[in-house]
């Protein structure tokens, strides 16, 4: 299958950059800019906002499904610049539908539980978005668009976790860092959501590509849980003091936009589509990601 992948540089995209080194297909990965490293799969510059140069990258390779995790995904990066989050993540979806509608390619759209405003979990995949932040509604906006193609599939994914393999440090890295210099780490105790591991959520979506299936399908963690306890189990894991990880509230932190409380995703599909990657727990996860760094039991 040939598949090009948007957003290849970022976190989720480098892990499926990784995850497809060793597959069949034909692999074409695309970034804002150039690689600084050496992966097998180099980046290919191509700026969503340039709308010739999409159509004219597309015409080259030709591909079967896109994978389309390009965006700006961050709530604070889309406020600060509003019109440059609907410029990437509705009309650079848009394009992109324009040519799978005529060529029939399928289209991987990564969207977010944050198009819930977190008032009415749990949430299933037929749940109506009604997103509470700007971002949110940048991608209800660009899932309406893929919804309204035959060959569209909007994949809403959760809190991601784990080591970053781009040259941007996550929450989860910036946490771990600082715990492991002894610093104090304080997590919402009362903003639920259902995370997963990055590599699961690289290798679902792969799955998820050569599915023929379309619509709206939910990649939830298998278990419901606060960001205090999703750090204290990872921390628990790797053996670090859970005596310098604490609690605070959403209220300790109003901001100018609200955070959905709970965005508790049900995520009835994808084991039916990808039956062969299981959803870890916390615990499974860490083991995978950091085999390095465990304990020994007991
Ligand atoms: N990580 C999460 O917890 C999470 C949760 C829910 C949903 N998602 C969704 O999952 C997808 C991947 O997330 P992520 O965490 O991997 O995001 P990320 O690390 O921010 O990566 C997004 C990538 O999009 C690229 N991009 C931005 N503007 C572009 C443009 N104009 N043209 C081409 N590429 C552009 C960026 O390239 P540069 O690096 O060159 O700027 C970046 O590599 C996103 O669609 C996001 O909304 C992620």
């Amino acid at each position: 299958m040939r598949i090009i992948l948007t957003g290849g540089g970022g976190q989720l995209g480098t892990y499926v950059r990784d995850e497809l080194i060793n597959s069949s297909h034909t692999l074409e990965a695309w970034g804002r800019s150039p690689d600084s490293g050496t992966h097998p799969f180099a980046l290919r510059p191509v700026d969503l906002c340039d709308h010739a140069t999409v159509r004219s990258a597309l015409e080259a390779f030709r591909p079967d499904v896109i994978l389309h995790l390009a965006a700006i995904s961050k709530p604070a990066l889309v406020l600060a610049d509003p019109a440059e989050a609907w410029r990437v993540n509705v009309e650079g979806t848009r394009i992109l539908c324009d040519w799978c509608r005529v060529s029939g390619c399928r289209l991987v759209f990564t969207s977010t539980d944050m198009v819930f405003d977190g008032n009415h979990a749990p949430y299933r995949e037929d749940a109506q978005p009604a997103p509470a932040n700007e971002y949110g509604r940048t991608k209800g906006q660009g899932e309406q668009l893929v919804l309204a193609i035959p060959t569209g599939m909007v994949v809403r994914i959760p809190l991601l976790y784990g080591p970053t393999r781009c040259n941007r440090p996550s929450f989860y890295d910036h946490s771990l860092n600082a715990l492991d210099t002894g610093q104090r780490q304080l997590f919402f105790e009362d903003e639920y959501r259902t995370p997963l591991d990055l590599q699961t959520a690289a290798r679902l979506l792969i799955g998820l590509s050569e599915s023929q299936a379309v619509g709206t399908v939910h990649l939830g963690g298998p278990e419901r849980m606060s960001r205090l306890e999703l750090m204290k189990r990872v921390a628990r894991k790797l053996g670090i003091d859970e005596r310098l990880i604490g609690g605070n509230r959403l209220n300790d932190h109003p901001g100018i936009e609200p955070r959905p409380a709970d965005t508790t995703m049900i995520s009835e599909r994808i084991s039916e589509l990808v039956p062969g990657v299981p959803r870890p727990t916390v615990e499974q996860a860490v083991a995978q990601m950091h085999p390095q760094r465990l304990i020994p039991e007991g």
